[in-house]
């Protein structure tokens, strides 16, 4: 794909039509929040999978002096984040999922919901730093939703996984389109009759949403309370009730979207801007970068080695592995449990890692029998840069494919959305890592009100006069979301690569637990898989890691000479802009 550079604004979505959608309220004067807002709402019909109202998500925003927002011109920098992450129902204690016998509960059905935030965390951010009406944010998805549009590749090929589990029935052994009705196919019978058309989606099927589209209107005709009170709110906690979850009216109804200060650190010069906890992704990929940047030494013989060199890959994954072991021992909610993030960040324990990484060998985990993270799954991530400047890092999810499958209906029939499966990111048993094969530590467990550690990484680094946003970065795909963005800010920051070169060249990733150094099949098929075996790595193979959203400005010094964008070929979206 061509690199465009656009000279003033741009979105990049994980889906053409979404960034579309945002593209066109830059062009009439919105600002990035405006962008960012209409473009989430598009996507909540377009990647239905990925993210959406029943879901949630992270938010980091920086406007320059003179932007403008709802309560006027910006007269100094902001530099924001929103949490509007799910959260725990306040009746999910801490046994919730250990004294259930089904080994689904964490991932399928109420049980594992938690009280969505989107819709809120949305009109946060509209109300507090935009400038247009919800009205005119929100009715492109409306239509959207109502028009339709036709699946594409990645949305036939994610649902496949779905429509096995649902028949029960090895993929290669459905009739096209005759799937037998099985029991789980009645108990998520919206998202097996509409959203995967009873196991017959292809590329091309169209897909509409009459559905949400009801949802959406009430949102914008009655703002929050659409959606957190009346028919709306009562569809959700009957059906989550109804199907095995605690969720009640109340959760509802007392769901806040945070301000966070946005975590700060250090990337090739340039400060870099993204989630605190309870995002992990933010604090990893600042101790990445940091690491990277104490261990000039290695960086600089990576870089002479090569772009995707073994030299390069194995110090990048020997720094993740540091950052990966932290996050499973330190991370959790920072509203419920202490979290040393100072010490975290520290210089000095930054250097400490960094300078246990050798050119030569590996640093060595405890092996651990996890499960393997499973292949793709739910979270979007999209970009947009204003006219004036103000940027916008935003990433959303579900959790896994369609989330937990679980579609509220109320007596006009299905709502057309499906519900979260994040309790999942929780350690719901003690011992057992999570559908990403992710361990954590007892402080990531579920309590009343408590939000879930995230891979989500939204992340802006500024220009390198310090002031501007000059890189806008993000992804989805579990844990392998903060090793596809740092690798993606990597390929623009050191190895200077456009956009669509940062985002398009094959990844590699290691969480630390499994010990397992993760390539996709670019590199697992060449020689570099050869040579991180011989420095000691047990190396797999995974395809894709992760997929990712990125803009930069042309020129990172003082992020001038225009936008340039890209969205993840693996993902089959595409930027937009004026
Ligand atoms: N559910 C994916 C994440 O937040 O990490």
């Amino acid at each position: 794909m061509a690199q465009k550079t656009f000279p003033h604004a741009c979105v990049a979505a994980d889906h053409a039509l979404a960034s579309a959608i945002g593209a066109s309220v830059l062009r009439e004067g919105g600002n990035a929040v405006d962008a960012a807002v209409a473009t989430s709402f598009a996507l909540s019909v377009c990647r239905p999978y990925s993210c959406g109202i029943g879901g949630g998500g992270f938010m980091v925003i920086a406007m320059p002096p003179g932007a403008r927002t709802r309560s006027g011109l910006l007269r100094e920098h902001l530099r924001t984040t929103i949490d509007y992450r799910e959260t725990a129902p306040r009746a999910l204690t801490r046994t919730f999922f250990e004294g259930n016998p089904d080994p689904d509960a964490p991932t399928h059905g109420g049980a594992s919901v938690g009280v969505p935030g989107h819709v809120a965390g949305m009109l946060h951010a509209l109300d507090r730093f935009g400038t247009m009406s919800l009205g005119r944010v929100i009715q492109p998805a409306i239509d959207l939703a109502r028009q339709g549009f036709a699946a594409d590749d990645h949305y036939a090929k994610n649902s496949q996984e779905v429509i096995e589990w649902l028949s029960g029935t090895p993929i290669d052994a459905i009739p096209h389109g005759h799937a037998a009705r099985r029991p789980r196919v009645d108990r998520f019978e919206y998202t097996w009759r509409r959203y995967v058309h009873a196991g017959a989606v292809a590329p091309g099927t169209p897909v509409d949403n009459h559905e949400q589209a009801r949802v959406l209107e009430l949102v914008r005709d009655r703002g929050r309370a659409g959606f957190y009170e009346g028919p709306v709110a009562r569809a959700i906690v009957e059906s989550v009730r109804a199907d095995g979850g605690v969720l009640d009216l109340a959760d509802l109804a007392g769901f806040v979207p945070v301000e966070r200060a946005p975590l700060v650190g250090r990337c090739a010069g340039m400060k870099s801007l993204s989630m605190a906890p309870p995002s992990s992704g933010g604090i990893v990929l600042a101790q990445v970068l940091m690491m990277l940047e104490r261990r000039g030494d290695l960086l600089s013989r990576a870089k002479a080695a090569g772009h995707n060199s073994p030299e390069y890959l194995h110090l990048v994954c020997e720094a993740m592995k540091h950052a990966f072991a932290d996050r499973a021992r330190w991370l959790g909610d920072t509203d419920f449990v202490d979290v040393p993030l100072a010490e975290l960040m520290s210089a000095a324990r930054i250097a400490r890692a960094a300078d246990t990484i050798r050119a030569d060998g590996v640093i060595r985990t405890a092996d651990a029998g996890v499960l393997p993270p499973p292949e793709d799954h739910g979270t979007s991530h999209l970009c947009v840069v204003d006219e004036a400047g103000g940027a916008v890092a935003c990433t959303e999810t579900i959790n896994l494919i369609f989330g937990s499958l679980l579609v509220p209906s109320d007596d006009a029939g299905p709502l057309g959305f499906c519900l979260n499966n994040t309790l999942d990111d929780f350690v719901t048993r003690p011992g057992v890592p999570n559908a990403f094969g992710l361990s954590h530590a007892r402080r990531n467990a579920p309590d009343p009100g408590k939000r879930p550690l995230s891979s989500m990484t939204p992340t802006i680094l500024l220009s390198r006069d310090g002031e501007r946003p000059a890189v806008l970065a993000g992804a989805s795909g579990g844990p392998r979301i903060i090793s596809a963005t740092i690798q993606s800010i990597l390929n623009m920051v050191a190895f200077d690569m456009d956009a669509v070169a940062a985002v398009a060249a094959p990844r590699a990733h290691h969480q630390w637990d499994p010990d397992t150094l993760q390539l996709e099949d670019a590199l697992f098929a060449s020689p570099v898989a050869e040579r991180l075996r011989s420095l000691g790595h047990t190396v797999t193979r995974r395809e894709p890691i992760g997929n990712a959203q990125v803009i930069r400005a042309a020129a990172l010094a003082d992020a001038s000479g225009g936008w340039l964008p890209a969205s993840d070929p693996r993902k089959g979206g595409a930027p937009d802009g004026h």
